[in-house]
């Protein structure tokens, strides 16, 4: 290397999961985005393929190959489609090779974050407009009630699973909640950095320890505002006033289901992407199932898919490009690039949108 020229930066070291159903061809569209990006912005990458899921647990028994967490760990992220075949379950009825739990646990992503926004050109449940509903959940990943997934007790007469909540597993994602809102720019409707605490701590005790954690912590930002509110009500007002949340912070099974209502309010699961987070990984992948019915016809909306690029991007240090990708995005919507159907599938088809959005991506 000549004298006083810059090393060049080792390329980014990306795994992919194309997962089960639409996945594969929601992965191929966000790789294509990826290229464009990648030539924009002047960064080399490499790619990995890892089959997984619930197709790679009919073929070989194993819903991740046996050394695949560590190479997941070495990567500087992974993109991962969606997983999940209906017919391949366990003999308890639960589904087989869903992943949520070996990647999640695995890799210890214990934040699931998952922005909501509405987009130009979207038309959400509610009356609410573009730009008006702009806030994260975050979703604690590794505790609460599923972490009984596969290990609660059961007979064929009787089931019971426990919540777990620990004062190290809540601080932590409180933590990342008020750090995230640190770097965004505040509430829809009022620009005010704050964080909203989802709970039940009326009714379970293991509620009121994530909320008792979520207060102590909330004392290290005093520069950001704080929020109670219990699910039930949670749920109603994420649809009666979503512009006025920020970030949000919640046990694990409440953030699956927030997060999905949240969706309906954004246009739909099609519209939402999300990063598994944790100290020494991270994934990204629709919030969305691997809807095998349209699966490999070319139907699917891959918005979510390159959404949860971009979200990648930003945590492999590359958020020129993920900010690039997220307007890239809109442009295409507001452009009338991109034609979606009343529920949320592309009229000209997956690569449609993808071209819209590849076509959108300039310097
Ligand atoms: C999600 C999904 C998963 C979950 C399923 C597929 C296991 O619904 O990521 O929200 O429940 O966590
Ligand atoms: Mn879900």
């Amino acid at each position: 290397m000549p004298s006083g020229q810059e090393p060049e930066p080792e390329p980014l070291d990306l795994v992919v999961i194309p997962g089960d159903g639409i996945g594969p061809e929601l992965v191929d569209s966000a790789l294509q985005v990826l290229e464009r990006v990648a030539a924009l912005e002047g960064f080399q990458y490499r790619i990995t393929t890892i089959d997984a899921g619930a197709g790679a647990y009919r073929s070989t028994g194993r819903a991740l190959p046996a050394d695949a967490l560590g190479r997941l760990r070495a990567a500087d992220g992974v993109l991962k489609g969606p997983v999940g075949l209906p017919d391949v379950r366990h003999p308890d009825g639960t589904e087989a090779g869903l992943l949520g739990g070996l990647l999640r646990l695995g890799l210890d992503t214990f934040a699931n974050v998952r922005p909501m926004r509405l987009l130009p050109g979207i038309a959400g449940a509610t009356r609410h407009r573009a730009g008006e509903i702009d806030y994260v959940i975050v979703r604690e990943n590794t505790e609460g009630l599923y972490l009984s997934r596969g290990a609660g007790a059961a007979t064929p007469h009787a089931a019971a699973d426990q919540l777990m909540v620990t004062r190290v597993g809540t601080e932590r994602v409180v933590r990342y909640a008020f750090d995230l809102a640190r770097g965004r720019s505040g509430a829809a409707d009022d620009g005010a950095r704050r964080v909203t605490c989802v709970d039940k701590s009326n009714v379970l005790r293991s509620y009121a320890l994530f909320r008792r954690v979520f207060d102590e912590v909330a004392e290290n930002y005093p520069d950001v505002e704080t929020e109670h509110l219990y699910a039930d009500a949670a749920a109603h007002d994420l649809v009666a006033r979503p512009q006025s949340f920020d970030v949000l912070v919640m046990e694990n099974f409440l953030g699956d289901v927030l997060s999905d209502l949240g969706a309906a309010t954004v246009g739909g699961l099609g519209m939402c992407g999300s990063l598994n987070v944790g100290a020494e990984a991270a994934y990204a992948e629709p919030v969305h199932g691997s809807a095998p019915d349209i699966a490999g016809r070319g139907l699917a909306n891959p918005v979510s898919q390159i959404l949860s690029l971009a979200l990648l991007l930003d945590h492999a240090a590359r958020p020129s490009a993920g900010d690039g990708v997220r307007r890239a995005v809109e442009s295409a919507l507001s452009g009338g690039g991109i034609d979606l159907s009343e529920r949320g599938q592309p009229v000209h088809g997956t690569q449609s949108v993808t071209s819209a959005v590849c076509e959108a991506l300039r310097p």
